[in-house]
Order: structure tokens, then C-alpha cells, then sequence
């Protein structure tokens, strides 16, 4: 009987450490959640303004170095400078043009993550969803060099926005074909299980280390130099993915050996608000 007693002690025990373990992971992802959160509603808050207050000053530089370009081209316009001259004044106003627009796509970026999301979900075949950016991309020249791999054939119903929807699909293959240099190869699958849709986007690019895989989410979290990357993508996303009520799975073997990222869709939208993925 004590042997008995004793076993049913330390069964006990056992539970409570494995409770107390659980319990204290779950702490810890709350409070990083909430900090996350209160992060984005501040930055939200001060990056959109800013942004709004620039993009009508840059929408207007663009335009001006726009109509000297078309002036210069149909010749009504520095026709008396030597031929280098308006050579160079092409250059730097295509320069300017150039910039200026990637300065508005970054204050858009900002602005879409300001604003947030959760739109109205309806019944959307995502494998249509997927080729649809996919043959958008196919049509950026600088993944020209690039394979994507994707199987067309099977539907797949469920419950999204489907323009929060290509967001997600967009920024996960962008980020995918960022990571292999150059060129490579970038497989897209979606696998159906019985309450949920997932969807893998698999690259054989630069891997990710722990530390990158802890910190993908954070606004602003970006490894691309020269304002090349806002590092939004992954917090917008992430947040998509949450509104709707799936979550996000990022693996890497390690560095040098490509990462997979796996979003899980539940097919139908859930009535509970589970934004916290
Ligand atoms: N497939 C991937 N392989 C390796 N690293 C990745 C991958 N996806 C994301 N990362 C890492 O996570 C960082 C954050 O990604 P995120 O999409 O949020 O921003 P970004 O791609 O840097 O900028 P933006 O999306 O605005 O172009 C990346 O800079 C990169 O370091
Ligand atoms: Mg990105």
C-alpha cells in the first residue's frame, strides 16, 4: 500500500511539472504576443501618418521627373545641350523617377500594415488564389531566373480574403526567391487534412539560424541591406494569417539549407476572434 501511495505521489508530481512547464511556455508566448501587439498598434499609429504625409511630396517628385523624361524624349526639351549633357540629365532623372518610386511602394507597405486587416472572408478555391500570384510573379524580371513548382489540377475550397490571401501567398514566395541567389528552385504545395488547408512554400535558399526563426515576425525585422526590404512582410502576413483564424510554421535545417514555411487555414472560418495565431 505505501509503494502504492508513493507511485500515485510522484505520478502527481510529475503532472504538476509538466502542467507548471506548459504554463509557464504559455506565459512566455503571451507576453511576447502582447508586446508584439502593443509594438504594432504604436508603430501603426506614427509610421502611418508619416507615410501619408510623404507620399503626396514623392508622388509629385516622380511625376515632375517623369514629364522632363517625356519632354527630353519627343525632343521638346533640351535639344540646344550637347548630346553627353542630355545623356546624364536622362540618367539622373530616370534615377529619380526610379527612387521615388520605391520610396511610395515602402510608405504603401507601411500604410497596409497600419491599417490592418480583416477583411470580409468568402468561399475561394486556393489553389486559383496561388496561380494567380504566381503567374503575377512570373512577370517580375527579377525572378526571371527562377522555378516554381506548383500543381494546378485539384481545387481547394475554404473561407478567406482572397486579396489578404495573395498578400500572404506573395510575401512568402518573395521571400522564398529572395533567399536562393541568383536562381533555384521553389516548391508550393497545398495539402488538405480533414478541419484544415495547409499550404507549404518550400526554398532551397539561404536557411535560416534560430535566431532569425524567433525574430521573423517582429516588425522591421529585415537581414536585406540597403532599404532593399522593410521588413514587414512576415509581420503582415503573420497577422493575415492570424485574422483568420490559422497559424504559421517556419523551419529551416539550418543555414545553407533553404527553410519551409506552412500556413495552416482552418477550411471553415472560425465565429470565435482566435487573431492571435
Ligand atoms: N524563406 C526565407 N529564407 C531565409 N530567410 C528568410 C525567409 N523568409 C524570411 N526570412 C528572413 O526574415 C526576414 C524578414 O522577412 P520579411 O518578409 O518580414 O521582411 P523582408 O523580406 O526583409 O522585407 P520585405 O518583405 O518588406 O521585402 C528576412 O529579411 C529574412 O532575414
Ligand atoms: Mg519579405
Amino acid at each position: 500500500e505505501m509503494a502504492e501511495l508513493a507511485e500515485m505521489f510522484n505520478k502527481m508530481t510529475e503532472r504538476f511539472m509538466t502542467d507548471k512547464a506548459k504554463l509557464a511556455r504559455e506565459v512566455e508566448e503571451r507576453s511576447r504576443q502582447i508586446l508584439r501587439n502593443e509594438r504594432l498598434a504604436g508603430i501603426g499609429f506614427f509610421a502611418s501618418g508619416i507615410s501619408h504625409e510623404i507620399n503626396n511630396p514623392l508622388q509629385a517628385i516622380g511625376a515632375a521627373a517623369e514629364s522632363l523624361i517625356s519632354r527630353i524624349g519627343d525632343g521638346s526639351l533640351g535639344t540646344e545641350l550637347p548630346a553627353s549633357d542630355l545623356e546624364l540629365l536622362s540618367t539622373y532623372l530616370g534615377m529619380i523617377e526610379r527612387e521615388s518610386a520605391r520610396c511610395q511602394q515602402i510608405t504603401s507597405r507601411v500604410l497596409d500594415f497600419a491599417r490592418g486587416t480583416n477583411g470580409p472572408k468568402a468561399r475561394q478555391d486556393l489553389t486559383r488564389i496561388v496561380a494567380e500570384v504566381l503567374d503575377m510573379v512570373s512577370h517580375m524580371s527579377k525572378f526571371d531566373c527562377y522555378q516554381i513548382e506548383f500543381d494546378r489540377s485539384q481545387p481547394h475550397f475554404l473561407d478567406v480574403s482572397a486579396a489578404e490571401m495573395k498578400q500572404v501567398i506573395l510575401n512568402l514566395v518573395a521571400n522564398g526567391l529572395e533567399s536562393m541567389v541568383g536562381s533555384g528552385r521553389l516548391i508550393v504545395q497545398i495539402i488538405e487534412l480533414v478541419d484544415e488547408i495547409v499550404l507549404t512554400i518550400q526554398d532551397h535558399g539561404c536557411g535560416m539560424t534560430q535566431d532569425v526563426i524567433a525574430n521573423l515576425y517582429e516588425p522591421f525585422f529585415t537581414d536585406k541591406l540597403n532599404g532593399k526590404g522593410t521588413g514587414l512582410g512576415l509581420s503582415i502576413t503573420h497577422r493575415i494569417v492570424g485574422d483568420h483564424g490559422g497559424r504559421i510554421e517556419a523551419t529551416s535545417d539550418g543555414v545553407g539549407c533553404g527553410s519551409t514555411f506552412r500556413v495552416h487555414l482552418p477550411r471553415a472560418a472560425r465565429t470565435t476572434n482566435s487573431s492571435a495565431a
